[in-house]
């Protein structure tokens, strides 16, 4: 898919195992000075701030895995005619099994996170880069722990999107630290900011609710870290380097865009497979629901138009990418013809990230 990566298909491992060849170059990095300020004051905040699953948050709390764990009118559907129809027994749970879909993608995608932070650790050139990149690998390593305890107590895990899956695989096997982060601190975790968010705002469930903004608190200081290092790499790069970069920026963003159907996510075709087996799970055809979202689509109808609700393309990823400079005026010709917006406000971008005085201590 990418420019410039050099991705082997995923050989066959021991069951449920996926084996990648990742061309990554290891960096040694022997001077041991701070060049960059703001990186070490986020390893700083980031020893400062480890939460510990077992102890800050309370998992005696029951849960009903056939009851939603979302309102079902803050869930971004209620607006669609087609689930306005669903009779109330499968439209709770389609409410419920695709609750637990995208809480399976958030373990996934912490999953794909943790390796990508890892592969950052050999890679970046500089040592607190390095020191920096080891408190995400373990920030991401305690989101896995705490989705999976999780998603345990709704008795279902759904399969990785493909779409995610190839997106991560493509980050984490392409040939350079810089497209990793793109890859993954820009495009992914904008995704993954954007819906956790919403998460934490359609949940009925406190303990989901809690556990997201412990996550959310951990993510800001991804994003920052996406913007203070990259922008400083591309800055000082060749100009057919930034362009390089810039493409695999593209390709990335586009290859999401054909899997999720558009800027905010409105299908386009038959859902993903682990999509379907939740509807599949509810009681609905997967061609019918299609249909359905088709119909709303030309309506003008989006799931997700709940009014505080945030855009993951537009509110996070499309800016971080502008900001940091990974698109170039060769590269917006590119989004142009693929009909793609380049959007540039930063301003929810920059409420979710990690500023100087952001961090807050976990009590
Ligand atoms: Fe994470
Ligand atoms: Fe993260």
């Amino acid at each position: 898919m990418a420019a410039g990566s050099r991705s082997q298909p995923p050989s066959a491992g021991p069951e449920g195992v996926d084996v990648l060849s990742a061309p990554m170059e290891i960096c040694w990095q022997f001077d041991y000075a701070i060049g960059i300020e703001k990186l070490q004051s986020l390893y700083s905040k980031a020893k400062r701030d480890q939460w510990n699953a077992e102890q800050h948050l309370d998992w005696s709390q029951e849960i009903d895995p056939s009851k939603p764990i979302v309102d079902e009118e803050r869930f971004g559907f209620d607006n669609i005619p087609f689930i306005q129809k669903l009779d109330p027994r499968r439209r709770e749970a389609f409410t419920a099994n695709v609750a637990a879909y995208r809480l399976s993608q958030f373990l996934h995608g912490e999953q794909g996170a943790l390796m990508t932070a890892a592969a950052l650790t050999h890679a970046v050139p500089d040592y607190e880069g390095k020191l920096y990149a080891a408190t995400q690998t373990m920030d991401e390593a305690r989101h896995v722990e705490v989705f999976e305890k999780y998603i345990r107590k709704l008795a279902r895990v759904y399969p990785m999107s493909l779409g995610l899956k190839s997106l991560i695989d493509t980050t984490l096997t392409a040939d350079s630290w810089v497209k990793i982060a793109i890859g993954m601190n820009m495009v992914v975790e904008g995704l993954a900011l954007g819906a956790f968010h919403n998460m934490r705002r359609q949940t009925n469930c406190p303990l989901l609710r809690r556990l997201v903004e412990l996550v959310l608190r951990d993510e800001s200081r991804h994003v920052a870290f996406g913007n203070v290092y990259v922008s400083k790499a591309i800055s000082e790069m060749h100009a057919d380097e930034r362009e390089d970069v810039a493409q695999f920026a593209f390709e990335a963003i586009h290859a999401m865009m054909a899997n999720t159907g558009g800027p905010r996510g409105v299908g386009k075709r038959l859902p993903d497979p682990g999509f379907r087996r939740a509807l599949e799970d509810s009681d609905i055809d997967p061609h019918e629901f299609a249909l359905g979202m088709k119909e709303a689509h030309q309506q003008g109808l989006r799931p997700d138009q709940q009014p505080d609700a945030i855009h993951a393309f537009e509110d996070l990823m499309m800016p971080a990418l502008v900001r940091v400079g990974a698109v170039t005026e060769r590269s917006r010709e590119l989004y142009r013809e693929a009909e793609i917006p380049v959007f540039e406000d930063t301003a929810v971008l920059e409420q979710l990230e990690d500023t100087d005085t952001g961090a807050v201590e976990v009590s």
